[in-house]
């Protein structure tokens, strides 16, 4: 058995549809029509113990709904999932005491306590032993550099320490699964790094199953082996990143530095060029003819230097969104 699994689970909101003006609010006091937001369709997913998993999708896909579903904040309107086993909607101690859900627009912490508070909240929410609690809130402060941090209060910390404390706060119970949305959003590149670093540690030590989503493809490109990638409520792709850039970048890039100008026309020939800088330019050029492109450059001109690069995984994920067409709008 996986240790999370989807099938077909989907999730609707509904709100009440408001007419404009005035007349429209005493109007919605009687009639109380409603709309329905499809905002997860249909997922189906399996992630096995020990697997770190990037999930992807643009603003609104649905991932946040269906993390919530997954760590029992939500019911499904239909389908299933099951945590560890349990249904997580059935909200089962058992299964609470071994998950987290991260948010990192949303804080866990009381924001007017010092962070070490709220930790020894969660000590005795979760009747963690003192003793395992102590090594293990030591390590986790260490590595994410908060020992100096703990004692100031939630509010005056910045940003990013407050979100590594939110992660301790998190993870004090030692979950086996970890849903982690957008951990690093709003953060300095070191902080990310740093954050970045932190789960990667986690995942292969402790081997905690996590599953994250960010809209930074560093996160994605350094941790996740393995991606997810939903759209308007579906899965459009599940598989290796790898595989991910290579079914869907039909294009390499050749960067071409010359050993004395570039010949005008020179890039038209041979494919688009995406970059020109003095006497580099970047061309984008079909992946299966990049050796044979590569070949006939080389023969023809002076070149000091060539290189073949990948397109970034930036670029592969817009793109693939954007061959997702819209699906129908829903009443
Ligand atoms: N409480 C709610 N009531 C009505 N609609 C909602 C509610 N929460 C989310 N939605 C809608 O459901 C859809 C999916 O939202 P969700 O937050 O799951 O997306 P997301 O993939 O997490 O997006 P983002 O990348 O912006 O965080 C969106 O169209 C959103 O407007
Ligand atoms: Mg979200």
């Amino acid at each position: 058995m996986s240790i999370v699994e989807a099938n077909q689970l989907q999730k609707s909101y509904f709100q009440v549809k408001k007419q404009p003006g005035i007349w429209g609010s005493v109007k919605g006091l009687f009639s109380r029509e409603k709309t329905e937001v499809k905002a997860v369709q249909g997922i189906d997913l399996k992630i096995e113990p020990g697997e770190l998993v990037g999930f992807l999708g643009p603003n609104g896909a649905g991932k946040t709904t269906t993390l919530k579903m997954l760590s029992g904040i939500l019911y499904p309107t239909a389908g299933s999932c099951r945590v560890l086993g349990f249904n997580p909607s059935d909200r089962k101690p058992e299964m609470l005491r071994q998950i987290s859900l991260v948010m990192g627009n949303k804080n866990q912490l009381w924001w007017d306590l010092p962070a070490w508070d709220s930790f020894i909240v969660y000590r005795e929410m979760y009747d963690i032993d003192p003793k395992v609690f102590d090594r293990r809130i030591e390590r986790l402060l260490t590595e994410l550099e908060l020992t100096d941090k703990v004692n100031t209060q939630v509010r005056r910390l910045s940003l990013g320490e407050r979100m590594k404390c939110e992660l301790v706060a998190a993870l004090i119970h030692n979950p086996r699964v970890v849903f982690l949305d957008e951990p690093t959003i709003g953060l300095d590149l070191v902080s990310q790094k740093r954050i970045r670093e932190f789960l990667r540690d986690l995942n292969r030590d402790e081997g905690s199953t996590i599953l994250l989503t960010s809209h930074y493809m560093q996160d994605v490109q350094e941790l996740c082996e393995r991606v997810i990638v939903i759209d308007h409520g579906i899965v459009v792709f599940d598989g290796g990143l790898e595989s991910l850039m290579t079914e869907y970048s039909q294009s390499k890039r050749l960067r071409i530095t010359f050993a004395s100008e570039i010949q005008a026309g020179f890039a038209q020939e041979f494919g688009e060029p995406v970059e020109q800088e003095a006497n580099t330019v970047v061309l984008s050029v079909p992946r299966d003819q990049t050796a044979a492109i590569t070949g006939s450059i080389l023969q023809r001109y002076d070149v000091a230097d060539i290189g073949i690069e990948e397109v970034s995984v930036e670029e592969v994920i817009r793109d693939l969104f954007a061959r997702n067409k819209p699906a129908e709008q829903v009443s």
